[in-house]
């Protein structure tokens, strides 16, 4: 059996895992991630694409940012349309932007820097175990090719997503989860194609909610709300356009370009909180401890907030023997984190199309849409909470 010894086991070399690896050893705290994934498969998901400027603000520090900052597409608006109407909101006022960059991107510019930094994830681990989390060494038992390893700890971070092992490894009776799951799902595509405007379009339509977003100024990202069962197969790109154009006003609509689709997928919509998200010496962060519908581009923002913070809290306890602010991360996370889950669910809830909604739940919808868009203080307050609070 291997063994090995570090001073914080992460488990997922997502985003979350990446940045904390990268943040901790910048500041001298020793760190190994296992992932259950390979490489290229961690480097092939098509996930998120806009970033907050206090995200981008952390991953300068972190020493990640320098392509972002380059190759970014900074934006100052989005635009918000519901039938044929389409309104702008700026951020400008607010001296707030957010910065369109795929999360593929920047999950590549974290490998990099990991293996530039000599310590690169230990990729295609199986059947991670985490063991005394409530002692003061955790350890890690996994397999990798088929040999058994343990990895000695200090402290395990849980950044293993929504469906990995480590939030189950807290008590039932410790844990407590608050869930809503909802009755539709996004599929999107990426295409080689301009974007249909400048800006990103949410739009709330009476067939269902649309997100016409990008990569760059000659790839696009779209998404169409959709039933959960959706099967792929029966959406050829040329369906796919034609739904999109026939949910954009009609100006919109005649600048869709149809290029053949690059990827395909659907995602589920969930609002979830777990809650603490520390026991003993394993520590929750991003989708592992809360999973936002994307309606409001919170969750990679969510998760990279979350091991800034983390890795603030594990610094302090090695340079500086302070555990208050390990002590503090669970309870000052998650008011952080329920922030943004009450942006990211009321978001969905006015822009989408709920089965059995009436004409009246419609209505309350546009009028939802139609004040925020004409009030300055509803304005502000969407602002304040989509470029990041
Ligand atoms: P993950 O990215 O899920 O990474 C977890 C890692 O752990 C994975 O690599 C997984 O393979 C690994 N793992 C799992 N189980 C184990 C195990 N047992 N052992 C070892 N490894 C394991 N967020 C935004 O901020 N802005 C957006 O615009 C946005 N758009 C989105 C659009 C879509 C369609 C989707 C689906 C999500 C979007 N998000 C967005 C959310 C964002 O992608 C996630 O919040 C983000 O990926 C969370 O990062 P993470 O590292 O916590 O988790
Ligand atoms: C994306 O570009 O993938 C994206 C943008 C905004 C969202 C969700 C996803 O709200």
């Amino acid at each position: 059996m291997g063994s090995l010894r570090t001073q914080v086991g992460i488990i997922g070399a997502g985003p979350s895992g990446l940045a904390l690896a990268q943040l901790l050893q910048l500041a001298g705290v020793d760190s190994v991630v296992l992932e259950r994934r390979s490489r290229d498969y961690v480097l092939g998901r098509v996930r998120a694409g806009v970033i907050e400027q206090g995200t981008v603000e952390i991953l300068r520090r972190a020493g990640v940012a320098r392509r972002l900052e380059r190759e970014g597409l900074i934006h100052h608006g989005v635009e918000i349309a519901a039938g044929e109407r389409c309104h702008r909101i700026d951020f400008t006022a607010q001296s707030g932007s957010v910065t369109v960059y795929g999360q593929t991107e920047l999950t590549k510019d974290l490998m990099d820097a990991r293996d530039a930094g000599g310590a690169p994830p230990v990729f295609e681990v199986d059947g991670v175990v985490l063991e005394d989390i409530d002692r003061e060494r955790p350890r890690l038992r996994y397999t990798r090719g088929g040999k058994a390893n343990v990895l000695e700890c200090d402290f395990i971070a849980g950044c293993d997503g929504f469906h990995g092992v480590s939030r189950k490894a807290i008590p039932a009776a410790v844990l407590k989860t608050h869930e809503r799951v909802y009755p539709f799902g996004w599929l999107g595509v990426l295409a080689e194609a301009p974007p249909v405007s400048s800006e990103l379009i949410y739009l709330s339509h009476e067939r269902g909610f649309a997100l016409c977003s990008m990569r760059s100024a000659t790839r696009s990202r779209c998404y169409l709300q959709c039933e959960l069962d959706t099967n792929i197969g029966d959406w050829s790109d040329e369906r796919f356009w034609d739904e999109l154009a026939s949910r954009l006003p009609a100006e919109l609509a005649g600048r869709v370009v149809r290029a053949p689709t690059i990827e395909k997928s659907v995602a589920p919509l969930r609002s979830f909180v777990a809650e603490p998200l520390r026991y003993g010496r394993l520590f929750l962060a991003g989708d592992a401890a809360h999973i936002v519908p994307p309606t409001g581009a919170k969750g990679l923002n969510l998760a990279i907030r979350d091991v800034d913070q983390l890795a603030a809290a594990l610094v302090a306890h090695y340079a500086e023997r302070r555990d208050d602010l390990l002590d503090a991360y669970s309870a000052s996370a998650l008011r952080r984190i329920w922030r943004a889950e009450r942006f990211s669910a009321w978001l969905t809830s006015v822009l989408h199309r709920y089965p059995g909604r009436t004409s009246f739940d419609r209505g309350m919808q546009l009028a939802e849409l139609d004040h925020l868009v004409s009030s300055a203080v509803a304005r502000a307050a969407f602002v304040e909470a989509y470029t990041g609070f």
